[in-house]
C-alpha cells in the first residue's frame, strides 16, 4: 500500500497542487514556481462521511432552494466614506464579502484601511483591525496622523488566525481588516506563515467567517516577486474583490484599481493623494494629471482615456532621437511596449517616416498605466511631433484607435471624452471620423474627424 503523503508541491503563482515536482506548472504555465510544502491535516481535506451524505461537517443538512426563496436584502451596500473607493467597489461594500487589497510595501494599504475603519466606526459600526506586522504603538502613531478616532474601533496585534477567528465569532464586528495575510498562520497546516498552503488555508478560514457571519473582511497582501512567499495571486481566485493599490512611492498620488469584482465592474479606478495626514480623494484626476504640463514643447500630446465610466485627460510624451548604435532603442513607460512598436511600424510603412535610425521613448506623464487603444492616435501624434520637432497646439485633445493599415477606428464613449476636454478648457479635438456623428454637443469645440493617420498628421 502506498504511504500517505506528508507533503505536496504547490505552484506559488496559481496554487496548483501536484504530487511530484514539475519544472512548469501545467495550470498557469509558469516556470520554476513549484515549491514543496506540508499537506493540510487529513481531516480537512478528506472528511469521512457516513450514510447521511447530505449532512455537512458541522451537522447541518443541505437543502437546495428555488430562486423565489433567495432574498436580495443581504446585498445592501455599506459606504466606506470615500467616494473614490465606493465606486471602485461598485457603490460600496457588500456585507460578508472578502476584499483583497494588494500592493507594494509602503504604498499606503494600511493607511487607507485604517481610514476606512475610522469612517465606519464613526458611523457606529463595530470594526476590528488586526495587525500582524506592526505593534499597537505604531498603529497609534499612524492613527494620530489621520485624525481623531471615535466609535467602536478596536485593535489586535496577533498572527494566530485560529485565535483571531474566535474573537471575530464572539465580537461580531461589521468589518475586519487582516494586515497582512502573509503574517497569519493557522494550526491546520504546519508550513511557515506566508507559504502557499498557509496563505490558502488562512484565506479559506476567513472566507468561512465572512460568509457565515456576514462580516466584511479586508485582506492585505504584499506583492513579492520571489517564489518563496505566496503572492496574492493564489488568493485572487478565492476572494470576491481584488483591489490593487499602485503609484510611484516617491510621488504623492495613488491609484486604486479593481482587477476582480464579483459585485461590480472591474475597470473603475480611484485616485488618492498621500498627504501628511493620510490619504485624500482626488475627484478631478484630469486636472491633477495635466498639472505642470510644459508649454510649447514638441512631443507632448494631450489624450483622453476612459477608465471605467470616467474620462481621464492625460499627457502622452515621446522623445525621438537619432540612434548612436545600429540597434535603435525603444521604451514605453506607462503603456504597452509592443503597441508602441506596432504604431512605429505603421508610421514607417503607411506614412513613410524613416524611424529605423531613431531611438524612441514613450511615456505617460504622471506615472499612470494606460493601455486603452484609444491612446494610439495620441502616441502616434507625440512621436511625429518629436520627430519633426514641431509642438502640437496645447489646447488640442487627441484620441482614436489606430489599425494596421493606418486607419483611425472609432472608440467608445466619444461624447464623454469630448465633454471632459471641454470642461477643462480645451478648444479642439481630433477624433475618429466614425465617432463624429455620435458626439451630441460640442459646445464651441472644434471637432476634426479623421479616418487615417495621414489626415491626422496633416491637421496637427
Ligand atoms: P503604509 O500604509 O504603512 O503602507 P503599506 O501598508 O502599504 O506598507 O504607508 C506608509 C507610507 O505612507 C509611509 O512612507 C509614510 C506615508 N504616510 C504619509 O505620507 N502620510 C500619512 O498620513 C501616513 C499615515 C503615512
Ligand atoms: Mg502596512
Amino acid at each position: 500500500m502506498a504511504k500517505a503523503r506528508a507533503t505536496a508541491f504547490f505552484c506559488s503563482e496559481c496554487g496548483y497542487e501536484s504530487a511530484k515536482w514539475m519544472g512548469q506548472c501545467p495550470a498557469c504555465r509558469a516556470w520554476n514556481t513549484m515549491v514543496e510544502e506540508p499537506l493540510a491535516a487529513a481531516s480537512r481535506t478528506a472528511p469521512a462521511r457516513g450514510a447521511a451524505g447530505e449532512t455537512r461537517r458541522d451537522g447541518k443538512t443541505l437543502r437546495p432552494v428555488s430562486l423565489e426563496e433567495i432574498s436580495l436584502e443581504e446585498t445592501d451596500r455599506m459606504r466606506t466614506g470615500f467616494d473614490e473607493l465606493d465606486r471602485v467597489l461598485g457603490s460600496g461594500l457588500v456585507a460578508g464579502s472578502l476584499v483583497l487589497v494588494g500592493g507594494d510595501p509602503g504604498i499606503g494599504k494600511s493607511t487607507i484601511l485604517l481610514q476606512v475603519c475610522r469612517n465606519l466606526a464613526a458611523w457606529g459600526r463595530p470594526v476590528l483591525y488586526v495587525s500582524g506586522e506592526e505593534s499597537l504603538k505604531q498603529i497609534k502613531l499612524r492613527a494620530g496622523r489621520i485624525g481623531p478616532v471615535s466609535g467602536p474601533l478596536s485593535f489586535l496585534c496577533e498572527t494566530d488566525l485560529d485565535a483571531i477567528a474566535q474573537v471575530i465569532r464572539k465580537e461580531r464586528p461589521a468589518a475586519v481588516v487582516i494586515d497582512s495575510i502573509q503574517t497569519m498562520d493557522t494550526e491546520a497546516v504546519s508550513s511557515a506563515p506566508g507559504s502557499v498552503s498557509q496563505v490558502r488555508e488562512c484565506t479559506g478560514l476567513l472566507m468561512q467567517l465572512a460568509k457565515g457571519l456576514g462580516v466584511t473582511v479586508f485582506i492585505v497582501g504584499h506583492v513579492t516577486k520571489e517564489g518563496v512567499v505566496a503572492g496574492p495571486r493564489v488568493l485572487e481566485h478565492m476572494v470576491d474583490t481584488v483591489l490593487y493599490f499602485e503609484g510611484d512611492r516617491h510621488a504623492s498620488y495613488r491609484i486604486l484599481r479593481s482587477v476582480k469584482n464579483r459585485f461590480g465592474s472591474t475597470n473603475e479606478i480611484g485616485v488618492f493623494e498621500m498627504r501628511e495626514e493620510g490619504l485624500h480623494e482626488v475627484s478631478n484626476p484630469s486636472e491633477f494629471l495635466l498639472e505642470g504640463r510644459p508649454a510649447g514643447a514638441s512631443g507632448a500630446v494631450t489624450a483622453c482615456s476612459m477608465e471605467g465610466t470616467r474620462p481621464l485627460l492625460l499627457e502622452v510624451q515621446a522623445l525621438v532621437a537619432r540612434s548612436s548604435f545600429g540597434m535603435p532603442r525603444r521604451t514605453a513607460a506607462g503603456t504597452d511596449y509592443n503597441r508602441v512598436n506596432l504604431l512605429m511600424a505603421v508610421l514607417e510603412k503607411r506614412c513613410r517616416y524613416e524611424l529605423s535610425n531613431f531611438d524612441a521613448y514613450v511615456n505617460i506623464a504622471g506615472g499612470m498605466r494606460m493601455t486603452e487603444p484609444a491612446l494610439d492616435l495620441a502616441i502616434v501624434a507625440a512621436l511625429v511631433s518629436s520627430y519633426r520637432d514641431r509642438p502640437v497646439d496645447e489646447k488640442t485633445v487627441v484620441f482614436g484607435e489606430v489599425g494596421l493599415s493606418g486607419e483611425v477606428r472609432a472608440v467608445s464613449m466619444a461624447d464623454q471624452r469630448v465633454s471632459e476636454a471641454r470642461r477643462l478648457g480645451f478648444t479642439r479635438c481630433i477624433l475618429p471620423a466614425a465617432n463624429l456623428g455620435r458626439v451630441r454637443q460640442a459646445g464651441g469645440m472644434i471637432l476634426d474627424g479623421v479616418s487615417n493617420v495621414k489626415e491626422a498628421m496633416a491637421l496637427l
